[in-house]
């Protein structure tokens, strides 16, 4: 079931993160950061973590926020399902929710990223399937060699 995470699911969902590869277990200062500013409310307006449960255990998780420079434009920061969660349709559960909640208040775009390196590539198939169109390639983004790939859906096209 997805829902809006809460502060007890903050440990779990940095536990997740590290499982499902996102980042070192020793680098996980930056996102716990994140998490904290969420819910200590010093974020900007806009911004959502939602959690994924099943059986009581977290499976999976995303957060998205708005670009406050663009006119209904949104990025989804971070999408992650834990591994022996994953290929059973959570991910696309928890974008389609993201994607439903944005419609329902008339934004009008989401942008996805990720790697351009082999290892991501079923993450990048996985954001196709989903309907999202390659949209650019950003040269040595995340480390000289590590290109950063966009995605991007029109949420509100019909
Ligand atoms: C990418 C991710 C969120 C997809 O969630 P998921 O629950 O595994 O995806 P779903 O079950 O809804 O969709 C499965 C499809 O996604 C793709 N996929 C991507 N990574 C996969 C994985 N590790 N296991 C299975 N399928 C995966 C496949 O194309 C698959 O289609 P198939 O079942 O026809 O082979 C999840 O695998 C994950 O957390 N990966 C690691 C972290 C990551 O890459 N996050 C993205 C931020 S850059």
């Amino acid at each position: 079931m997805i829902q809006p995470t809460t502060p007890d699911d903050a440990s779990a969902i940095i536990a997740l993160a590290v499982a499902a590869g996102m980042f070192p277990a020793n680098e996980t200062e930056a996102l716990g950061k994140v998490l904290a500013d969420y819910f200590g409310g010093n974020l900007d307006k806009g911004h959502v973590w939602v959690s994924d449960e099943e059986a009581g255990e977290l499976c999976g998780a995303a957060y998205y926020a708005p670009d406050l420079m663009a006119d209904r434009t949104w990025y989804l920061y971070m999408i992650a399902v834990r591994p022996d969660c994953q290929g059973r349709g959570h991910g696309t559960m928890l974008m389609q929710h993201v994607e439903n909640a944005l419609r329902m208040s008339g934004q009008r775009l989401l942008l996805v990223e990720t790697s351009g390196l082999p290892n991501y590539e079923r993450t990048r198939t996985f954001y196709e399937k989903c309907g999202y169109e390659k949209e650019a390639r950003i040269r040595d983004f995340y480390t000289a060699g590590d290109d950063k790939i966009v995605f991007r859906k029109v949420l509100n096209a019909d």
